[in-house]
């Protein structure tokens, strides 16, 4: 008889696996669980063997190739820095304004209510062992409590705790996107989105924002790009890399779209609440209609990246989501466990403890730094900087033809690390070419220095153009 393998599935929440063979259910078979492996796929063969299947014919020589989604991954900010020859001047110090961790200068500790919660969950011994994959209950009714409002109610069932913001987005497009279908991304974005949309085998379709409207979506740019393969907008509020915050009723705008079409929303609200002036309406808090699964965690607001918490904030308008897109986050979460649980046994106090002094420094500190820069910056000939309104950067337009020396902004921003030793990263790597971004985290002195050192910079390569000798370009 013919050595045959089959799949036997189990799906891990004790109820019982179906075996197939050929597309035929084996229920009753009688195959017990010896010699389950831990991911619940087993080769059973047909004469009871529970070793794999013997292979036709064998290789006759090593060939261990990266996967597809190996090869599809790519991270943009990585390849476009790793390309750039970045010399530093030796007569001046560093300045990296380029990273997206506050924790690096160590002028932005956390609070200290945030690291005694840390001390305790540790010390209590409650927190060592495997947490469930969505989160502890406790742990996700403190989250729940934290963002539920009159007009967007949570339950700890609508929080899946993950590890970091990253997780959970990733969690959030795998249930909603199959390969084929597309997802709708801000360019300028945030290139993680990309990344793991393309290693999925996910088109994406990105939708621009308008720097002269503070980075307002085109709307009817955005809205042109849907289709019916178009399984989820993302959107970012406040944003990396713009720092830009929507105001309420361009959120409803985005939401009327949304609606119209028939498109859930993937919200990125890592920033919320890190707005300079008043706040931005969560975009769940103003759906009527529109289901929205809005990521956050604790690594900016509560400047702690390193903690790796996120979480996914479930808000199902009309019970559209429904059962089995929750549990099929359940399920993408069983892959591997997210969130560290002793941060999780942390969590309630964190959400509770934390002064709202610490955030009031944390924003005033950021409003002040980016006043700082964008003063300094838009009195540049040659310059375009735009005031961020909340999270923590700034992007900064470069006229290009004022720079004949510098052939796009990663050729601009090599050559300040070569003269001026100040690195920003070129916007390029937000497939936004002719900008760079700055990050506004950096001591103040840090800060000035730096736009000094840029201004020196521009001065000595500025040129103006030769056909408006009265030059009111800045
Ligand atoms: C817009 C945005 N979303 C998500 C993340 C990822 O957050 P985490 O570090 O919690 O994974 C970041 C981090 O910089 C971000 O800027």
């Amino acid at each position: 008889m013919e050595n045959k393998s089959y799949l036997v599935q189990m799906n891990g929440n004790g109820v019982h696996g179906k075996t197939t063979v050929n597309g035929k259910s084996l229920n009753g078979s009688g195959v017990n669980g010896k010699g389950v492996h831990a991911n619940g796929i087993h080769h059973v063969s047909v004469n009871g063997s529970l070793y794999p299947a013997k292979a036709k014919s064998r290789r006759q020589k090593w060939e261990v190739k990266p996967s597809e989604m190996a090869k599809n991954t790519l991270n943009p900010i990585r390849s476009i820095v790793d390309g750039m020859k970045l010399t530093p001047n030796p007569d001046k110090p560093m300045i990296a304004l380029s990273i997206g961790d506050p924790t690096v200068f160590g002028n932005l500790p956390t609070d200290n209510a945030v690291l005694q919660a840390m001390k305790d969950a540790i010390d209590s011994q409650k927190f060592n062992g495997y947490a469930p994959s969505v989160g502890y209950l406790k742990s996700r009714k403190a989250v729940a409590n934290f963002y539920s409002c009159p007009e967007a109610p949570l339950e700890a069932e609508d929080v899946i705790l993950a590890s970091g913001c990253s997780q959970a987005i990733d969690l959030a497009i795998s249930v909603l996107c199959n390969p084929g279908d597309n997802i709708l991304v801000p360019c300028p974005g945030f290139s993680l989105y990309k990344t793991l949309a393309v290693s999925m085998g996910i088109e994406v379709k990105l939708y621009n924002l308008l720097p002269e409207k503070s980075w307002e979506i085109d709307l009817q740019h955005m809205e042109s790009l849907i289709d019916e393969r178009t399984s989820c907008m993302i959107i970012t509020n406040p944003s990396n890399p713009c720092g830009s915050v929507f105001n309420k009723e361009h959120l409803q705008k985005i939401l009327k779209v949304a609606s119209k079409h028939c498109v859930p929303i993937l919200a990125d609200e890592i920033y919320n609440d890190m707005v300079f002036q008043g706040c931005s309406p969560s975009l769940a808090s103003l759906s009527s209609d529109v289901p929205v699964l809005s990521c956050g965690g604790l690594a900016k607001r509560w400047l702690v990246p390193g903690w790796r918490m996120g979480w996914i904030l479930i808000h199902d308008r009309n019970e559209i989501f429904g059962s089995q897109i929750r549990q099929g986050l359940v399920k993408l979460t069983q892959r591997i466990l997210g969130a560290c649980s002793i941060v999780q046994g942390a969590l309630d106090s964190i959400l509770n403890n934390t002064p709202q002094s610490f955030y009031n420094h944390t924003l005033s500190f950021l409003k002040s730094n980016s006043e700082i820069c964008f003063n300094e910056l838009s009195t540049i000939p040659g310059l375009n900087p735009i005031m961020p309104s909340g999270a923590m950067y700034l992007m900064v337009g470069i006229h290009m033809d004022h720079f004949p020396d510098f052939k796009n902004d990663v050729d601009f921003t090599e050559r300040l690390v070569t003269e001026q030793s100040v690195f920003c990263l070129p916007a390029t790597a937000f497939e936004y070419p002719n900008y760079f971004r700055i990050v506004v985290t950096v001591p103040e002195v840090m800060m000035v220095e730096a736009c000094g050192r840029i201004r020196e910079f521009c001065q000595r390569h500025y040129r103006p153009l030769s056909h408006d000798s009265n030059d009111l370009d800045q």
